[in-house]
């Protein structure tokens, strides 16, 4: 451990009381200018704001006022143009900025912080730039949603082995499978449209946790920086962080559908499925095995999830405990925020490149989904149409069909009529109709099927519900 500097500690912007500095390892525990200086916008944009207001209720000097926004702009290009002094011992964003306005305008830059505290500025920062970021990844997740729908678009009637537990179940379009994408993002551009209205309120102007007695105006403040109102309870204001947690749980829930989309590249690119093919783009090679392609941006976007997870972890885990109102705990919701919008927005962009880019191999597709007795359950749904067989006996008359086919090594629509009315005696040819893979997918017009009409008509529906055209 080491010992306390000596007194006066006069950096100290709280220091009226304090007669010694703080221990090495206590400013070292106790600064976040190492990362909360990415707020240093919205910490601006937040004094302008806040000054604005004191002048306007007359609770600042007009000429104070015109000090202190000139002031904030000169540090606003300091910081802007890398020639700001960021200092630890000046703890945080806020104090950091604070202090450099009593440098370059004197005395008046203390009169800043009245009627605000930090537990209020934080809060009003943090939301700014949880919103930024909400915006920022709304953008990106409509980029991937334009491709995804021209990739489905143009896919509409390439024919894929659809599965269950992995293993070929019935034959469906690449471009249906890829809309089943867009519907979960669609989804995930919802929960971050719904957090964005949630969080749009306020909270400057609750103080430390009690409100303030001087007569400001909080209505002025919310709409100066694009607020809908101000919060309604000044502990809570200063408080709840439920607002990073929606954002962070809304990015985690997208981040496990891309993390699902980004395993189905990583399988569909394999030699053994080769579905797709991704360009040099988005693979690399071996070092060692010139042959390989490998999915490098997929597996990385998969992996790159779990710093989303654990950010949402993270922050539930530091609020759970927590007494009202501020607590110093709550510092800790930065950077993990940070890393997780940091890494969504690199997945989604990946991903948006990587749809974009595939290839898919249609014969490789067509072929599988042609084995495995993919169409199966469409000769039991013709014994049920044609010969009006209750569908549990269709299904046993079906299995025993395909049992015959195994044993014989052939596809259901190669196995000859004969061996098909030992079965069943009153199949006819007409049952070859529904066997092939095309006229079972041509056949799945149900509303959200597979057929390509169905496929075609959701693509366009998307569209116009997105606004997002081709
Ligand atoms: N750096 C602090 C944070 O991020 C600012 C608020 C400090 N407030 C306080 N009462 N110490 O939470």
């Amino acid at each position: 451990m080491t010992d306390n500097p000596p007194a006066p500690h006069s950096n100290c912007l709280w220091g009226g009381r304090v007669e010694r500095g703080p221990a090495e390892i206590m400013a070292e525990i106790n600064a976040s200018i190492g990362f909360d200086r990415k707020l240093y916008a919205q910490d601006i944009a937040g004094s302008r704001a806040h000054a604005e207001m004191l002048v306007a209720t007359a609770i600042l000097a007009r000429e104070d006022g015109a000090a202190i926004q000139r002031g904030l702009s000169l540090i606003e290009a300091e910081i802007g143009e890398g020639r700001f002094a960021f200092r630890t011992d000046r703890e945080d964003i806020h104090l950091n900025i604070e202090a450099r306005l009593a440098e370059l305008i004197g005395p008046a830059a203390g009169r800043l912080h009245t009627a605000r505290s930090r537990n209020d500025q934080v809060a009003t920062d943090f939301r700014l730039w949880v919103r930024d970021a909400i915006d920022r990844l709304s953008a990106l997740l409509r980029g991937l949603l334009a491709a995804l729908l021209d990739q489905a678009q143009a896919q509409a009637e390439t024919v894929m082995p659809g599965f269950t537990h992995l293993q070929v179940a019935q034959p469906i379009t690449f471009g249906h499978h890829l809309m089943a994408y867009v519907a979960m993002l669609e989804r995930d551009l919802g929960r971050l449209g719904d957090a964005r209205a949630r969080l749009n309120e306020c909270p400057l102007g609750a103080a430390a946790l009690a409100g303030t007695s001087f007569p400001i105006d909080r209505a002025m403040t919310a709409r100066a920086l694009g607020f809908d109102r101000p919060t309604t309870n000044s502990l809570d204001s200063v408080s709840s962080r439920d607002f990073a947690l929606e954002y962070l749980a809304a990015a985690a829930i997208l981040g496990v559908h891309l993390s699902r989309l980004a395993e189905e590249i990583v399988i569909w690119t394999s030699a053994q499925f080769h579905f797709v093919r991704l360009s040099d783009a988005f693979t690399t090679g071996s070092s060692i095995m010139p042959q390989k392609r490998n999915p490098d941006a997929a597996e990385l976007a998969r992996a790159k999830v779990g710093r989303v997870l654990g950010a949402l972890t993270s922050l539930m885990v530091v609020m759970k405990g927590l007494p009202l109102a501020y607590a110093k705990d709550m510092q800790e919701d930065k950077e993990p925020t940070f890393e997780a919008a940091q890494a969504i927005e690199l997945v989604v962009a990946a991903m948006a490149g990587m749809v974009a880019d595939l290839v898919p191999d249609a014969a490789a597709m067509r072929a599988a989904a042609g084995t495995g007795y993919a169409t199966a359950t469409d000769l039991a749904d013709w014994l049920v149409r044609v010969l009006d067989l209750p569908f549990r006996e269709a299904h046993h008359v079906t299995g025993r069909i395909v049992k015959l086919a195994e044993g014989r090594g052939l596809a259901l629509e190669d196995l000859p009529l004969a061996a098909l009315q030992d079965v069943e005696p009153r199949i006819t040819g007409a049952v070859f109709e529904v066997l092939s893979v095309d006229s079972s997918v041509r056949s799945r017009t149900s509303f959200g099927g597979t057929a390509p009409v169905q496929v075609r008509s959701q693509i366009e529906a998307a569209r116009q519900r997105l606004g997002i055209m081709s």
